[in-house]
């Protein structure tokens, strides 16, 4: 049944926090919500939050988005309401009013009267990326087995051989993409060093929650500017200042997360948010290697090694485990009036 209130000004400004929320790409929350008289409820992309040479088919994007409208329907879920199936449009490319509007049209649905409170949503503010080196904890790789027997689409990888040789990869490959200098200066952009960034309490990826030191982060304001970063290169210092291997090989499981070729990455990204969700359920961490999914022959050797087939397709890899006690720090997050338009 579909809604016959509108939602005031304060439910919808709680419920894009909440949705918003969700994991995205950089932290460029690219989600943006507009909702129209009768329940109908839009989600737009702010097309000026994209990240053209990191995510060039937009796969990142629609990922990050599909997170977003699964945190709007949890969200909703705990107010007794909940979301119809989302109308992806006819062009996959979605529709802009005219080239200057910055909001892309990617899905819209309609709020409606009955929902049962989704058991995932009061992990919403639990969920966070970890970053740091995983604590040794044999009930980690239990879990992360519970996780992939009841869950489709997930593969996991779990001898310490293998974690090593895919955190080898995965250091091979980032550290390939950031010699594409247009790549390096926009990641440079998302980079929150210190407290004193403009948007240090807004977006991006902040020194804590990378898990970089104070020292750390001083330093490196300097060193990953996109100029010195190339002397760093010179220097041969740059795939030790970039290097996540440790991190890789600490965990107790790095988990593939795949599916069929035509369910499309809006879809996948609503998959990714709820299993990140239950790992978070089950006391586990994670954090996305997402250099790993984005190589072509990094995806056909991870089929190869998961025996999936030659179509499927690699939505990520996230690397699991048990964090330490003191966990991962709140990453920042835009204002919500910002978010809707
Ligand atoms: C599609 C996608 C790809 C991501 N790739 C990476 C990645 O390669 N490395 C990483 O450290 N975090 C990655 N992240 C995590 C985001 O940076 C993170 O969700 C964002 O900074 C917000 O922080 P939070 O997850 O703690 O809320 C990715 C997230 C998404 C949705």
């Amino acid at each position: 049944m579909s809604l016959k209130v509108d939602l005031s000004r304060e439910d919808t400004l709680a419920l894009v926090a909440e949705a918003n929320l969700a994991p995205s790409a950089h932290n460029t929350q690219p989600a943006r919500w507009r909702f129209l008289p009768g329940g109908r409820m839009l989600l737009l992309e702010d097309v000026r939050r994209r990240v053209p040479f990191a995510d060039p088919t937009g796969k990142d994007a629609m990922i990050s988005l599909g997170g977003a409208f699964e945190g709007m329907s949890l969200a909703l879920s705990c107010r007794g309401l909940g979301l119809g199936a989302p109308d992806l449009g006819d062009s996959p490319g979605g529709a802009r009013a005219t080239d200057d509007d910055p909001y892309r049209l990617v899905a819209s649905a309609t709020v409606l009267e009955a929902g049962a409170r989704d058991p995932l949503a009061e992990l919403v503010t639990l969920r966070r990326s970890y970053r740091g080196r995983f604590e040794a904890d044999a009930s980690a790789l239990e879990s992360v087995h519970c996780i992939v027997d009841a869950e489709e689409g997930l593969s996991v990888i779990d001898a310490p051989a293998e974690i090593a040789e895919l955190a080898r990869a995965h250091d091979r490959t980032s550290y390939r993409f950031l010699q594409i200098p247009e790549l390096q200066a926009e990641l440079y952009a998302w980079l929150r060093f210190t407290p004193a960034h403009p948007d240090w309490h807004r977006d991006g990826l902040t020194a804590d929650c990378m898990a970089m030191s104070s020292l750390e982060a001083r330093a490196s304001v300097m060193l990953f500017r996109p100029r010195m970063f190339r002397v760093l290169k010179l220097m041969g210092l740059g795939r030790l200042a970039t290097t996540e291997a440790s991190q890789t090989r600490s965990a107790a499981a790095l988990l593939v997360l795949h599916q069929s070729p035509g369910r499309g990455w809006f879809e996948a990204g609503r998959s990714f948010y709820r299993i990140w969700l239950e790992l978070t359920r089950l006391g586990l961490s994670a954090c996305p290697m997402s250099a790993l999914a984005d190589d072509p022959d990094e995806c056909a050797s991870l089929r190869t090694r998961c025996g999936l087939v030659r179509t499927a397709a690699v939505i990520n890899v996230l690397r699991v485990g048990k964090a330490p006690p003191a966990g991962a720090p709140k990453s920042p997050r835009l204002p919500p009036d910002e978010l809707v338009v």
